[in-house]
């Protein structure tokens, strides 16, 4: 009866499995490269994708569907701070826009509860594509120095790094 909402809540999963690998990759090139708050931004959302995966399976679950544990695509081998940070907002850019679209399936569906999971991840996907944009701009204006400024220890603790 749900296996529209199953399909986009397992296409859900694999976006956010992509995005998990791909900011963790983002996250210990930016360390190797010494900009922690760089890498710190990275991992922290890293995290919350992870948590994005958790709530698309709870729901397929819910709705007595498999969770399809696949990424949707393959880490991008990208090393340049400033490729980085396009490549994550666009992620972000099209993980919003497609959720919308899927909110509107689930409740074409009747299914009002896998509309309310997608509503949630929108709210995340909008947060996260303001903090890369912000940075994009930053980056666009400061240039060198914003490298500079983003090798300093400081700044927000990363999850779990509160002490
Ligand atoms: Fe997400
Ligand atoms: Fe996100």
């Amino acid at each position: 009866m749900y296996e529209k909402s199953i399909e986009l809540l397992n296409k859900a999963v694999a976006d956010e499995m992509q995005a998990v690998h791909q900011y963790m990759y983002f996250h210990f090139h930016c360390e190797d490269q010494g900009y922690e708050s760089l890498s710190r931004l990275f991992l922290r959302t890293a995290i919350e994708e992870m948590h994005h995966v958790e709530r698309c399976a709870e729901r397929i679950l819910f709705l007595e569907g498999e969770v399809e544990m696949e990424a949707a695509g393959p880490v991008e081998k990208i090393h340049e701070v400033k490729a980085m940070l396009e490549r994550a907002r666009a992620m972000e850019d099209q993980s919003r826009k497609e959720y919308n679209v899927w909110a509107n399936e689930c409740a074409a569906q009747n299914d009002a509860g896998s509309r309310k999971v997608f509503e949630g991840l929108i709210d995340d996907e909008e947060r996260h594509y303001s903090q890369y944009d912000l940075e994009v701009q930053r980056l666009a204006k400061l240039g060198e120095r914003y490298l500079a400024l983003s090798t300093l220890k400081g700044g927000e603790p990363a999850v779990g790094e509160a002490d």
